[in-house]
């Protein structure tokens, strides 16, 4: 019998399929390759960017560019190669001269994929890089302030950073990010405590008005 996560590669490898060839937004008319996402399909760890760009939109692969390499070196100072997590965007095509991507891109790339690769995945903790995968969960939430918080959603542990590209060349976000990477093994080992209800009631030491308030908000997770 599969393992499960032989189970969830193959159902992330038809996935990929689909979405190599989607036509279900505009998106899909200026791009050269779709970039799905990869990595491990059991991942403690997941990693949601906003787009490709142009190096990923060339070789269909996520985070390849200077802002892929700055993540590879942020990987390396937790202990992490790319192999070890899954690493995806929110959008899986490229928007045209990288601009922002819409809402109905968004959402169209979101209920028909990001969803799935997310359950499927399951992780423990969701990184989400810059203010478009922040938002996709918590709308009008300012990565500047949520930003090095554990913040949970309907049982789902969020921990936003910086995205690579914008702290690539403004060394006090840089600063900012590097130390938010630092933190992750300890956010990590919270959030599956949290997660297996080991701590339920304890507070996390995280922005914990923040995770407080956005847990018992009973706002509706547009991820899941
Ligand atoms: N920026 C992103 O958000 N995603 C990529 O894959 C590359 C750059």
């Amino acid at each position: 019998m599969a393992s499960p996560a032989a189970d969830a590669a193959e159902d992330l490898r038809a996935i990929a399929l689909e979405i190599s060839t989607c036509t279900e937004c505009r998106l899909s008319e200026g791009r050269t390759n779709a970039v799905p996402g990869e990595g491990a399909p059991d991942a403690d760890v997941m990693f949601i960017g906003e787009g490709p760009g142009f190096y990923e939109d060339q070789q269909g692969r996520p985070f390849v560019g200077a802002a892929g390499k700055f993540l590879d070196e942020l990987l390396a100072t937790i202990g992490l190669e790319r192999k070890d997590v899954y690493i995806t965007n929110t959008v899986k095509c490229r928007p045209p001269d990288n601009r922002d991507p819409r809402d109905d891109e968004l959402d169209t790339c979101e209920s028909l994929y990001l969803r799935r690769q997310l359950q499927l995945v399951n992780p423990t903790l969701l990184v989400t890089l810059g203010r478009f995968s922040l938002t996709r969960l918590f709308p009008g939430q300012a990565i500047s302030r949520a930003r090095g918080q554990l913040l949970y959603k309907d049982g789902l542990a969020v921990y936003p950073v910086y995205h690579p590209a914008a702290a690539l060349h403004q060394q006090r976000l840089r600063d900012v990010i590097i130390d938010d990477f630092r933190n992750i093994p300890t956010v990590l080992e919270t959030a599956r405590r949290r997660l297996t209800g080991a701590v339920a009631d304890q507070q996390d030491g995280y922005g914990s008005d923040e995770t407080d308030s956005n847990e018992s908000s009973g706002e509706q997770l547009s991820l899941l």
